[in-house]
């Protein structure tokens, strides 16, 4: 069982509706999205115990792997938060789209935290997606810092065919990684993406064979563990910056990075 304070009032919730195994391996975190009987679908209690996991990360994981167990990597937000009877244990969107402002709004920002952690510089997120990705499931590939990608994967925003906006955090890291326009396309039309197309437009760093996807994001985890973390750390954080900064205001944030690590490379010998 496990402990969940979601929009400040304290849930239990079971494995069953949280939904996620986690594991660490030296300086790997794997994260499995673990109801493949309901094709991985996410709930709050999900959410908040991935805000959990992000908040006590041992300090030695420089990886973190997310994965979905079985056909698919995630189908999304779990269907019945929209019933009436919703999940034992958490509130139905039903129920919360009556709750006075702002209880709704708090709750998805801690449904966000879940996602957001997955940026940390000092972290690399990888997404391993196979089969669907659809709505949440999508979007918490796009929280992930890298995506490999089974040639069977399948990217869908479907929130809009289901009168949502995508809340998860998703919106950002597409339009970054797509382009305004095709984002616009992507979401408006609730379409599902391809392996192969989701490389080809910037949603995937490599695209493999369905069981090839574990030892290539084995391999891509250990070719980052090869550079020294404080440099990595470092250069994650001045790439993450570079949008919005002035090619001055970016060459100021190198200098300063660089003078931070020069001395902390000859405090260190
Ligand atoms: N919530 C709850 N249960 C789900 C969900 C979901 N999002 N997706 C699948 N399931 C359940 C099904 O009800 C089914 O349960 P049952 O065996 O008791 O009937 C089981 O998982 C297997 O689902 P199938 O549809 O049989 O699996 P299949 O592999 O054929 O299809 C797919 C997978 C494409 C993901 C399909 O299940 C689907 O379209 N799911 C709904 C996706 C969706 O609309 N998600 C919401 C997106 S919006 C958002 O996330 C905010």
């Amino acid at each position: 069982m496990a402990e969940a304070a979601i929009g400040g009032s304290a849930e239990k919730t079971s494995h069953e509706e949280v939904g996620l195994r986690f594991e660490v391996d030296g300086e790997i975190a794997t994260i499995t999205l673990d109801r493949p009987e309901r094709r991985n679908a996410q709930t709050f209690a999900t959410w908040s115990e991935l805000a959990r996991i992000g908040d006590s990360l041992p300090q030695q994981v420089r990886i973190v792997v997310v994965r979905g167990e079985g056909p698919s990597f995630s189908a999304g937000i779990d269907l019945r938060l929209f019933t009436p009877e919703g999940i034992p244990g958490q509130d139905s969107l039903a129920t919360l789209a009556t709750a006075e402002d702002p209880t709704f709004e708090q709750r998805i920002a801690h449904a966000q935290r879940g996602f957001l952690w997955l940026r940390r510089p000092d972290i690399v997120s990888i997404a391993a997606v196979n089969g669907h990705a659809i709505g949440a499931g999508f979007q918490l590939a796009l929280a992930c810092d890298l995506r490999v990608l089974a040639e069977d994967a399948k990217l869908c925003m479907k929130e809009l065919a289901l009168g949502l906006v995508p809340d998860l955090t998703g919106t950002k890291p597409l339009v970054d990684l797509v382009g305004l326009p095709r984002a616009i396309e992507i979401c408006l039309t609730a379409r599902a993406v391809g392996a192969r197309e989701a490389a080809a437009i910037g949603l995937a760093e490599l695209v493999v064979a369905p069981e090839d996807l574990a030892e290539a994001v084995r391999d891509l985890a250990a070719a980052l563990l090869a550079t020294d973390r404080g440099a990595a750390t470092a250069t994650k954080r001045l790439l993450q910056g570079a949008g919005g900064r002035t090619l001055e205001e970016q060459s100021a944030a190198e200098r300063r990075e660089q003078v931070a690590r020069v001395r902390a490379l000859f405090a260190g010998s």
